[in-house]
């Protein structure tokens, strides 16, 4: 071979083990600025764009919405504050983070592991639901999309999404961006990434809100998104909804502990939660604001369900035209697939943080995870609705199914729960007022008496009564039937 391609090849190497380095070299993010628009990327993801819109259309408009404020504001962004707390005070992962904070009460551990299992199954169908945005993506720019007639987008989507190749290909595409992210390290990598991303998601969605709300008869997509009907506001309901306002703020997973042992010793943690709490609902509710108004002006079924974004908004797109469906739609999937990247690269981010801190290197933690996951997924993925393993149906429901509930409804309020218990309950409160206060040094007296409220009774109870309510009938009829 000739010498210089020698040397360029020896360059290349150099160059990814230089890469490499940077991923096993973890100092925390460097600036304020940069560890809020990471944190932010983190909970601003499908939750926002692809769920939130679907739920506040199922469980009652404006009541859905009411009631995801109430949770968002008095739950999620207390767990959010309490797990930048265990994160910072540590600086480990859930599991040693709950060890160290109480080594005679060892088994705390396990609401770690609980979490970090929880964000490896929500990552498995992340990466599935991502890889449909990327081809999706792809179409809309293509403008294979703007070719299908109207009718036809739902037999479309399942066409491709039983497929036993396409889904795949995109699914393992994301994978790899993801990991290359990761790869680059928290501050190169991460905190890099998501201070681009973030800025050009906020332009996205308002570009799209501003489209959606100038079409005839948008008026009435905003009135069915924002008035509220408490008639279909049921307790399924407003589990639903306390599952997704966790999810969407990516609290109870422990993501957050990891995010938290990066951030900045002198930031106001209650700043920054207020920060990330504000952006992951404004970006939530202009999602609605950019979906629904855009859906009645093509007379569309606004109660399309999960999968309202695939089948719904390509006929939406395809009413502008040709150039607006490539521009609109792909400006659309391509804000879907960006909101699923910087989620995505935290849950594998906190599972490749926890790898690390047992003993193995960063790299070859993501790589091996990645690995597992993206196998894992394409699993999932053929489990879909008339895909090649949809016919195992344990339960009566799909793999995917499965995967959608659990980590949807249930594994996040149970994982939130015990978080919280330990946080008002075992963890030293000297401990939690220092590292508000950032070691005294910022007044928080006034604000840790509504603080410790929330922590110590009214989140436990509320995740309590939302866990258990959906469960009353069923005991009801327990007891009917042990009594006759
Ligand atoms: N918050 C993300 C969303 O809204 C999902 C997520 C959950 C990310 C848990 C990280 C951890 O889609």
């Amino acid at each position: 071979m000739n010498i210089n391609l020698w040397r360029r090849a020896l360059a290349r190497l150099h160059i990814f083990t230089k890469y490499l380095r940077m991923a096993n070299n973890n100092s925390g993010f460097s600036s304020s600025f940069g560890a809020i628009m990471a944190a932010a990327g983190s909970a601003i993801g499908l939750g926002n764009i692809w769920r939130f819109p679907y739920i506040c259309g199922k469980y009652g408009g404006g009541a859905a919405i009411i009631v995801y404020l109430l949770f968002v504001f008095l739950i999620g962004m207390v767990l959010l504050m309490s797990e930048f707390v265990i994160g910072r005070r540590t600086g480990h992962t859930p599991m040693k983070a709950y060890e160290e904070l109480r080594p005679k009460h060892r088994n705390w551990r396990y609401v770690g592991l609980l979490g970090l299992i929880t964000s490896f199954l929500i990552l498995c169908i992340y990466f599935v639901i991502s890889g449909w945005t990327l081809n999706y993506f792809w179409e809309s720019v293509s403008g294979t999309l703007a070719s299908i007639a109207d009718g036809d987008f739902a037999t479309h989507f399942a066409a491709f999404a039983s497929s036993p190749v396409a889904p795949v290909v995109c699914l393992v595409i994301f994978a790899a961006l993801t990991l290359v992210i990761i790869l680059g390290g928290v501050q190169n990598g991460i905190e890099k990434v998501s201070k681009i991303l973030m800025p050009i998601l906020l332009v996205l969605v308002v570009l799209l809100c501003v489209r959606s709300l100038t079409l005839p008869g948008a008026s009435k997509g905003l009135a069915y998104l924002f008035s509220p009907d408490f008639s279909q506001l049921t307790t399924e309901g407003v589990l639903a909804i306390l599952g997704q306002s966790l999810f969407s703020l990516s609290v109870g997973m422990g993501v957050m502990i990891v995010y938290g042992s990066y951030l900045p010793k002198n930031d106001g943690i209650f700043k920054s939660a207020m920060w990330i709490t504000v952006c992951d609902t404004a970006i939530a509710i202009l999602a609605g604001v950019a979906i629904f108004p855009a859906v009645f002006a093509s007379g569309q079924d606004p109660a399309g369900g999960p999968s309202l974004v695939f089948n719904v908004l390509p006929v939406v797109f395809n009413s502008m035209g040709q150039v607006g469906s490539m521009v609109f739609g792909g400006a659309f999937f391509l804000l879907l697939a960006v909101a699923a990247l910087t989620s995505a690269i935290s849950l594998l981010e906190a599972l490749t943080a926890w790898g690390a801190e047992y003993g193995k290197k960063r790299s070859t933690s993501a790589i091996l995870l990645s690995i597992i996951l993206a196998a894992l997924a394409v699993v999932a993925a053929y489990s879909y609705e008339g895909g090649l393993l949809n016919g195992f149906k344990p339960a009566g429901m799909s793999l995917f199914d499965w995967l959608d509930t659990l980590t949807g409804s249930y594994l996040p309020p149970i994982c939130a729960l015990l978080t919280i218990i330990f946080f008002g309950w075992f963890m030293k409160k000297e401990e939690i007022h220092d590292e508000l206060s950032n070691h005294g040094v910022m007044k928080v007296a006034g604000f840790k008496v509504f603080y410790y409220f929330l922590v110590r009774f009214v989140a436990p109870v509320a995740l309590i009564v939302c866990l258990v309510a959906p469960l009353i009938p069923a005991i009801k009829e327990l007891i009917a039937s042990i009594i006759s």
